[in-house]
């Protein structure tokens, strides 16, 4: 059975794509979506667009009609917590959705009806995931010539992700986020727009579900440049080194 590897835009998926033997096109749901193999796997290769909406209409789609029997995100997050720098990479041990309040009705950040706050990933596709990015991180300078600004190398990190439906554009709305969770017990290291909606319907299906995210911004004032050169450069390539990676493993 096949591995859908969902990447939020084109940029982050093309590498993928170029690297697919035997490729095939193959529309549903007003969304492209390419079979193959890499490594001799069978893959899907799915763009879950942007937003909590579209992803869970793309992960419901790979579940009921092309069978996947895993689900594996790979694309970019803007960095929050403590040390959480660009280039560096979070891989998701569990999920929080930052926008949902249905308070008083339930306590904030609780999803009604899982009577939890977070969806933890599943553990063993998220170990692989980890090996794969800590040794992707270890050749990103000398691979792509990316710098870590604040000195030493580049790392991998696991904890909790948050998605929600805004893209997290200055230092103020990033502070706010991160401080308000955490006074809950919720340590965030960084905020993305869909993985949280493709791990509930995960959930729901009883299928594994891993994510891995390259931090393409500080959500902050400089977010809006620093993604869309980061997306536009190295994205994509980071996106295919540990997918490709933790296809061998
Ligand atoms: N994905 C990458 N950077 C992001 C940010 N700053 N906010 C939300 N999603 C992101």
């Amino acid at each position: 059975m096949s591995t859908a590897i969902l990447s939020a835009l084109p940029e982050e998926q093309s590498s993928l794509v170029q690297q697919l033997a035997h490729p095939q096109r193959l529309m549903h749901a007003g969304r492209a979506f390419w079979r193959g193999e890499l490594h001799d796997r069978p893959v899907v290769l799915a763009l879950s667009g942007i937003g909590k909406v579209a992803a869970a209409t793309t992960a419901t789609a790979l579940i009921e009609h092309f069978g996947v029997a895993r689900i594996v995100f790979t694309g970019v997050a803007g960095g929050v917590g403590d040390g959480v720098h660009r280039g560096d990479v979070v891989v998701a041990q569990d999920y929080v959705q930052h926008d949902m309040d249905a308070s008083p009705l339930f306590p904030r950040w609780e999803l009604p009806g899982y009577a939890r706050t977070r969806l933890a990933c599943d553990p063993v596709l998220t170990a692989m995931l980890l090996e794969a990015a800590s040794l992707c991180v270890t050749s990103a300078s000398g691979l792509w010539g990316l710098k870590n600004i604040h000195g030493g190398a580049h790392r991998a990190h696991q904890g909790l992700v948050a998605s929600g439906d805004r893209f997290v554009a200055t230092a103020q709305e990033s502070e706010r986020l991160r401080s308000a969770l955490r006074a809950a017990g919720h340590d965030v290291l960084a905020v993305e727009m869909e993985g949280a909606a493709v791990a509930q319907v995960c959930h729901d299906y009883g299928l594994p579900f891993a994510a891995v995210r390259t931090i393409s911004d500080r959500a902050d004032d400089a977010a809006h440049g620093d993604f869309a050169q980061f997306v536009q450069t190295v994205a994509s390539r980071y996106a295919e080194h540990m997918v490709l990676s933790f296809l061998q493993k």
